[in-house]
């Protein structure tokens, strides 16, 4: 263990399994360690860095704000604020939106609004319907929300309100729907359940069913949103409006931001009923719209959408040549490996040591989620890098 890492043993709690590098400089698709070694980033802080590390049209952003006006209380209006609100606006099917810090703040923020919309509008319906494999953030509701045990055992007792449904089953989410229920909440794919894509017509079906039962439709999009999956929002694949959406992760390529964004009907806030103290600071939010300005007008999203094809294209070829990898799955910059084995933690450090960083998305499974801005070469280079990783661990299986 270096320096570093014998401080962080003794100072910070134990709540992450970390991977013994300290990262200290990062530029575009690209991180260094303490002892200047080069990593190509396939992890892109789990989906955050969607203008890769330090993009200038960022970090200008950024530094001239910090220089102007830092924080202010959401008491008063601010500008950043209101033009990111506007561009999100402008480019989504949702008409309002509100701030806050994080994508388990932004989905607990929507579960709130549903609730609220049950209040005023169906009889006081309360409950959130979510799916097994699910994850929406690790504060207490959320974590409930979640369909996942490894991430609730620990905490039991749990707040109620949710109910919890096979994933990509109409019939169970149609059972589930009665007068309690106020809405209806699914990630577009599932991230951190395994990069688990829906069934063609899955969403559809359920936005309709949502709308006929009359209870709200909400997508957390934090982190297929904005481009990751070749389109800015990933409900556009799927031909749905969806009530409420959440984001995150990618919306202002590094600086912590969290946002709601709801359809006119279903903005039913009234003043004092949320709040943030941090959410929608003047620092997040041009970060956010030197972020978003920069997707749109560079159309990034068409970038994720062929460079994923590319990624995508290179991981089947893989599976072709090794016949322990069992699955690739996906769309556009959010991919996943998965092995008849639980290789992936091994495969993983060793991808680690020829210079390239992915994710471990379970014991058998990898997960690729770049910078969005990477080119085609940077995508042939990390497909080199896993071959040979692959031959490696291939001796192992
Ligand atoms: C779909 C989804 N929702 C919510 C969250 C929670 O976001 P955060 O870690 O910013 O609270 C995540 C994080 O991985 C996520 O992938």
């Amino acid at each position: 263990m270096n320096k570093w890492q014998q401080l962080e043993h003794k100072y910070y709690m134990p709540a992450f399994e970390r991977i013994p590098v300290t990262l200290i400089r990062g530029q575009g698709v690209r991180v260094w360690d303490d002892s200047g070694r080069e990593y190509l980033d396939f992890i892109a802080g789990w989906a955050v860095n969607s203008l890769g590390h330090c993009h200038p049209a960022v970090v200008e952003a950024v530094t001239q704000q910090l220089n102007t006006l830092i924080h202010v209380s959401n008491s008063y209006y601010t500008i950043p604020q209101i033009e990111l609100a506007e561009l999100l606006v402008q480019n989504s099917c949702l008409d309002k939106v509100f701030f806050c810090n994080s994508g388990a703040e932004a989905t607990e923020g929507a579960v709130k609004l549903a609730r609220r919309y049950g209040h005023l509008h169906l009889n006081g319906a309360y409950e959130v319907i979510t799916a097994t494999g699910s994850f929406h953030g690790r504060t207490l509701a959320m974590v409930s929300a979640s369909g996942q045990l490894k991430f609730q055992k620990p905490y039991i007792p749990l707040p109620s309100g949710f109910i919890n449904v096979d994933y990509n089953n109409i019939e169970a989410i149609e059972a589930a729907i009665n007068e309690k229920t106020c809405a209806v909440m699914l990630e577009p794919i599932q991230g951190e359940g395994g990069v688990n894509l829906p069934d063609k017509n899955y969403l559809k079906t359920v936005s309709e069913l949502c709308r006929q039962r009359g209870v709200l439709f909400v997508l957390d999009e934090i982190q297929t949103g904005i481009g990751r999956t070749g389109s800015l929002f990933a409900y556009e694949h799927y031909g749905i409006e969806p009530d409420i959406i959440t984001l995150a992760k990618g919306l202002a390529s590094g600086i912590p931001i969290g946002a709601i964004l709801a359809k006119e009907r279903a903005s039913v806030f009234s003043p004092g009923e949320h709040g943030s103290t941090f959410g929608g600071n003047p620092v997040a939010c041009v970060a956010g719209l030197a972020t978003l300005k920069f997707i749109i007008d560079k159309n990034i999203s068409e970038n994720a959408r062929l460079m994923g094809q590319s990624l995508s294209n290179g991981l089947e070829k893989l599976k072709k040549k090794y016949s322990f990898i069992t699955d690739i799955r996906g769309l556009g910059l959010l991919q996943a490996m998965e092995f008849n084995t639980d290789i992936a933690q091994s495969l993983m450090l060793i991808c680690l040591e020829y210079g390239l960083l992915v994710n471990k998305l379970k014991d058998n499974a990898l997960r690729f989620m770049p910078p969005l801005i990477i080119g085609k070469s940077e995508v042939d280079e990390a497909l080199a890098i896993l071959d040979k990783a692959l031959i490696a661990i291939k001796k192992q299986v």
